[in-house]
């Protein structure tokens, strides 16, 4: 990112890649939003805007009321009722803030802004960081209290994004529930407030994926358009609130989310914000997700130091859980890695079941230790047993949980969130543990540590199924016990960010009941995301759309994306190769029982895992192009197209189809070199041209069939 300052005119211009940002100094210190979008390549460009927006901006002789006040930081300045970033309360019970500036730094491609209160003792430091050329600008700010008397926030987001003002703009947000996250929801904005939020502290993804996208018009397409987009990295009580005001003017305010969660501020004490990236294509929804990917597999996902885990490929997992729920046992698992060796498993996990008394949902959470009934040779015997066979092991667990029911509840039954004048509420027989206490953090890390050491773990599955209602904290000081959710979501971070440090070469899934947490706080920490607990292959039509416009396809995982012949949430019996062919599409995993499975089964097991392992370094680095969405037809197609486009696998899903979808029409390739041949496996070639323009015809029929075909640029 380039960022220049105008000291002259008293502006910054921020440009990211095919982006440009710039923000200005009003005569009276305040700072007024100028311009997000298309990149201008001399900030010369800006400024009749500089003239325009901050030379007449006089405080005190007041505005007319249709003068766009568009401030960097909202912080309900005079006439300015937009949604707040700050909220403060002062010692003296005076509400707000008038931030005015007083200096800048550019130091390694980040610009820090300091404001002063004009009256108080509170400074906030603005930062922007860019992410190499890529149209990406990240945004977050540090408050700092240097009174003598507690400072309450009582709202403190991370950013407001502005974009042009006077035109129509389309909502695209994610939202859902267990097992059927990500669904694409668009609406056209009012003159209201939409807000995209959670409140369950402990995820948010299932409901609400902490991610916004405005195109104008509801015109922007996968291919074409421009697309205001933006991602908040925090996982916990988030809210964004996307605000059309009188004239068409729409703002985007995101952070922590305000409800429930004044957090006080000692003498001294600094508060700083989640960060909250946006982003600006030009090419549609799809360029969108190209920005997205290189993002995360270049600069976000996790580094390890045997190898680099961001770009290497994941290892081909066998899990426990869809075959053998609760039942699992060491005569069990040493049979199935006798099965996995020779089928080509990478990785074998044990999920969920694996503690003592853990036969069910109902008891065992809390007691990290292997159920010596069950394990009687400790878990380092399974462990063993898997790296004599060549294969990684991996273990799950829930550190988050409790359950009433078990030795670490009856030593500790006020670890838990809890209001102590009333029940605690189960949810799936468990409770929350505090984790704003930074006690049952360092507990959590010093078992996670021992537990890694002790089984020689190459891989960890956090597992986290509930959320909180009931959000007390008894034991903290009265003014504090509303921080719960800002500090249970600050610690569950600190885990994460210590268990890579401590274990960078072991791989780490971060899984809430499937996609809980599927968010970008947890991309610089997790290998694999659960993408969801529905494996249901006819569900993943849809499920898999809204995951790869964010989300790159080697983390698509799941205990089982090649799932049994009924899953559970539908009981539908599917073909193999129709759920083989999902595996291919993310991080495979395999969920069937192979000491049940026929000898055909394994056998297709087997040459899918071979042919798995042949193409994955073309597929989970790949870009995903949606060629065809199964939220319109009884069909999808996915495009996998290598980074360096030296090579493209088209996945291709039908289900229900009818007489009169036949036949189908050509579909047209995209993210091609045009110029380039490229040949598939079948023996056809074609240019890149000509897919892109022509396209490719197909042959899909009734339920449960897929086509998977392979194509390769001609060197
Ligand atoms: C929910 C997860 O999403 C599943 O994959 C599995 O680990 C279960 N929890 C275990 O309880």
């Amino acid at each position: 990112m380039k960022i220049q300052y105008d000291a002259e005119q008293r502006f910054f211009h921020l440009q990211a890649g095919e982006m440009s940002y710039a923000f200005g100094i009003a005569p009276d210190g305040r700072l007024l939003n100028l311009y997000w979008g298309p990149v201008l390549e001399t900030p010369q460009a800006l400024s009749p805007l500089v003239e325009e927006v901050l030379r007449p901006f006089q405080s005190s002789g007041g505005v007319d009321q249709n003068t766009p006040l568009n401030f960097e930081v909202p912080t309900r300045e005079p006439w300015d009722y937009s949604d707040p970033v700050l909220w403060v309360r002062h010692p003296d019970g005076n509400r707000g803030l008038r931030l005015l500036y007083h200096s800048h730094e550019i130091v390694n491609n980040q610009l820090n802004l300091i404001l002063r209160d004009e009256h108080y003792p509170v400074e906030v430091e603005l930062h922007y960081r860019g992410w190499g050329d890529l149209p990406l600008l990240t945004r977050w700010l540090t408050v700092r209290h240097s009174g003598n008397q507690p400072l309450q926030l009582q709202a403190v987001k991370s950013a407001a994004w502005h974009v042009p003002a006077g035109l129509d703009y389309r909502l695209t947000h994610l939202s859902g529930n267990w097992g059927c996250e990500y669904t694409r929801n668009q609406l056209m904005l009012t003159q209201a407030r939409t807000v995209l939020q959670n409140t369950r502290v402990t995820s948010s993804a299932a409901q609400q994926t902490p991610f916004f996208a405005l195109d104008q018009d509801g015109a922007a397409t996968e291919k074409a358009g421009e697309v205001y987009f933006g991602m908040l990295h925090w996982g916990g009580d988030f809210n964004i609130t996307i605000e059309q005001q009188f004239g068409k003017r729409v703002s985007v305010t995101g952070g922590v989310n305000e409800f429930d969660s004044d957090y006080v501020l000692q003498p001294g004490e600094s508060f700083e914000t989640p960060e909250f990236t946006g982003g600006f294509s030009t090419r549609g929804f799809e360029h969108m997700s190209e920005i997205l990917y290189d993002w995360q597999l270049d600069a976000l996902m996790p580094r390890g130091q045997k190898s680099d885990k961001a770009h290497a490929t994941r290892p081909v997992i066998y899990n426990s859980w869809y075959p053998y729920e609760f039942s699992v046992d060491e005569e069990n698992c040493l049979a199935l890695i006798d099965k996995c060796a020779p089928l080509g498993v990478e990785l074998f996990v044990i999920d969920d079941g694996w503690m003592p008394k853990r036969i069910n949902d109902r008891a065992g959470l809390g007691d990290w230790v292997a159920d010596p009934a069950r394990f009687p040779h400790g878990m380092s015997a399974v462990a063993d047993a898997c790296h004599a066979k060549g294969m990684l092991f991996g273990l799950w667990v829930e550190p988050e949980m409790v359950n009433p029911d078990s030795e670490l509840y009856r030593a500790h039954p006020d670890w838990i969130i809890q209001i102590p004048t009333r029940k605690p509420s189960l949810q799936r027989h468990q409770l929350v543990l505090n984790l704003a206490r930074d006690e049952i953090r360092d507990w959590i890390i010093d078992w996670l540590d021992q537990l890694i050491r002790d089984f020689h773990l190459d891989y960890l599955k956090w597992d986290m199924n509930r959320y909180v209602s009931e959000n007390g904290w008894p034991d903290a000081a009265i003014e504090d016990q509303p921080s719960l959710s800002i500090r249970y979501t600050q610690n569950l971070m600190s885990i994460w960010k210590h268990l890579n440090e401590a274990f960078p070469d072991v791989l780490f899934e971060n899984c809430a009941a499937g996609g809980g947490r599927t968010n970008f706080a947890m991309v610089p920490y997790a290998d694999r995301i659960n993408r969801s607990d529905n494996a249901d292959p006819v569900d993943l039509m849809v499920l898999h759309e809204g995951f790869s416009m964010l989300f790159v396809p080697k983390t698509a995982g799941g205990a089982g994306n090649i799932a049994p012949a009924a899953h559970h949430i539908h009981q539908r019996p599917t073909p193999l190769d129709f759920r083989v062919h999902w595996g291919m599409t993310g991080s495979m995993s395999i969920g069937i029982n192979l000491l049940t499975a026929s000898e055909q089964e394994l056998t297709t097991l087997q040459g899918a895992i071979t042919e798995f392992k042949r193409l994955r370094g073309d597929l989970q680095d790949a870009y995903v192009y949606r060629i065809a969405s199964a939220t319109k037809n009884p069909y999808a197609l996915f495009q996998y197209v290598r980074r360096d486009r030296g090579a493209f696998t088209l996945f291709a899903f039908a289900h229900g189809m009818r007489c009169w979808n036949l036949p189908m029409p050509r579909f047209r390739m995209r993210g091609l070199d045009p110029k380039a041949v490229y040949c598939c496996e079948d023996g056809r070639s074609m240019t890149g041209e000509a897919l892109m323009n022509i396209g490719l015809s197909l042959r899909l029929k009734g339920d449960c069939d897929s086509v998977m075909s392979v194509w390769r640029r001609q060197e």
